[in-house]
This record gives C-alpha cells, sequence and structure tokens, in this order.
C-alpha cells in the first residue's frame, strides 16, 4: 500500500470516528456515520474525489448541495478591474466555499486531492441607509462559477466552469483562458487563492503536504 492510500484511508477512518455521545444521540449518530462512510467511500473511488458529476456531454452538472459548502473567504468589488472604488457602487460581493469532503481532505492532509471543487458566487450589493448608512450587504445571487482540480483532465491541474443563476450545467472555459492564467500567476498555493481564505492559510502556515 503506497503511503498516499494509507493516508487516505487513515482520513476517512478519522471520519468514522466521529461518535456521538448520549442516548438521544442515537439517530444523529447512525445518520453522521452513514454521512461520513458515503464521504470516506467517495475518496477512494479511483484514488479521487467522485464528487464532480458530469451530463453526457461532459459538462460539469451544477451541485445541488452547493448551499451546504463550506465558506472559506469573501470579498468586495474584488472584480479584477482597475476602476476607482465608488462606494455608491462598491462592485459585487464575492463569496468563497469548498465543496465539504474535498475541504477535509486539504485540512487533514494540506493538500488537495484531485475532484476537489470550489465555489464563487457573485452577489448583489444592497444597502439600508437608515439603518446603517456605511453597510453593505449581501443580495441576490448573480452568477457562479466553479474551480474544479483535475491533474488528468486538465493541463495545468485545474479549470473553470461558469453558470448563470438557473443554470444547471456548464462546460469548461475553453483553453487556454484568463481564469488560469491569473490564477496560476497570483494565487498563493497550487491555482487557489488561499491567501484570501485565513482557515485555509492558516493550516498551509503549518506546513503544505503534511
Ligand atoms: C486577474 C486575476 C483573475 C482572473 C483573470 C480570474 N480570477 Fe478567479 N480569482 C481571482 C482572485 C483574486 C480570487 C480570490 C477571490 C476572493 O478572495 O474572494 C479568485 C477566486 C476565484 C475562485 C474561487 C476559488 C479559487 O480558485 O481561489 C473561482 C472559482 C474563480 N476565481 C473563478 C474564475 C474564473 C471562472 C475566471 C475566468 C472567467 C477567473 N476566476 C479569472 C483572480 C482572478
Amino acid at each position: 500500500m503506497t503511503d498516499h492510500m494509507t493516508k487516505r484511508i487513515a482520513f476517512g477512518l478519522a471520519s468514522l470516528g466521529l461518535a456521538a455521545c448520549g442516548t438521544d444521540a442515537v439517530i444523529a449518530q447512525t445518520e453522521t456515520r452513514v454521512m461520513t462512510a458515503l464521504q470516506a467511500s467517495q475518496m477512494e473511488i479511483g484514488g479521487r474525489l467522485s464528487v464532480a458529476r458530469f451530463d453526457e456531454e461532459d459538462r460539469l452538472v451544477y451541485p445541488e448541495d452547493v448551499d451546504a459548502w463550506v465558506h472559506v473567504g469573501s470579498n468586495l468589488g474584488l472584480n479584477y478591474n482597475e476602476a476607482d472604488f465608488d462606494p455608491d457602487s462598491p462592485g459585487s460581493f464575492g463569496v468563497v466555499t469548498m465543496e465539504p469532503t474535498a475541504y477535509r481532505y486539504f485540512m487533514e492532509t494540506g493538500r488537495f486531492a484531485d475532484g476537489s471543487m470550489f465555489h464563487l458566487t457573485f452577489h448583489r450589493v444592497v444597502r439600508d441607509l437608515e439603518l446603517s448608512p456605511d453597510g453593505f450587504a449581501t443580495g441576490a445571487a448573480l452568477a457562479s462559477e466553479i474551480h474544479l482540480k483535475d491533474s488528468e483532465m486538465f493541463p495545468d491541474g485545474f479549470n473553470f466552469f461558469t453558470f448563470a443563476p438557473t443554470q444547471t450545467a456548464a462546460a469548461a472555459v475553453p483553453l487556454p483562458n484568463d481564469c488560469v492564467a491569473c490564477h496560476m500567476a497570483n494565487a498563493a498555493y497550487d491555482g487557489v487563492f488561499t491567501q484570501f481564505y485565513p482557515a485555509m492559510n492558516a493550516r498551509l502556515a503549518q506546513g503544505a503536504g503534511e
């Protein structure tokens, strides 16, 4: 068994060890075990996460559980342009989440498994000038983008899929593209902007890939 596989199995067992205590927790405990066993099995198939689903035209299917992904970071007005900041029109909010199995794998190992997915949603900015003249809050979603890591599918190990609000499947952004180029040049770790995701950044400070 390779060291890599041993770590994967150890990770799966660690997930299964999440046992709850107390009699009224029995049902919750059973559900947790079923969930973690399912997630552990998703880790093992072909030695990679198998959470991403594709349709018959090789388009990535928009994940149904995306609202339950793990929040890793948010930005305001990071729209990749150089226009001056205008508080009356601050741009959109960007909210970045990560697929939960992939997040746990990263936190356990300090590296990304193939099949890891990130989700970036741009939200309209809303304000309530009476309640808080200087405040900005999250409005409706405008568009979403998914970052998929896959070293077999993509030459740089990752690529992107962009979705309008009700779109259920999307083809990969054709390569080469500006998305991958900017992420390769500026993202802190393996094409991902971990410098802006505090918990992931802290994990990397303990050592990448350890
Ligand atoms: C000029 C640089 C630049 C370009 C071009 C760019 N991005 Fe990004 N991208 C960023 C930055 C900076 C972040 C961090 C966002 C944050 O902190 O909220 C990011 C984050 C993301 C994330 C969240 C996960 C991650 O990788 O950190 C996704 C998904 C994403 N971008 C998709 C895209 C797509 C799709 C395109 C092309 C249509 C694109 N990006 C083009 C700079 C860029």
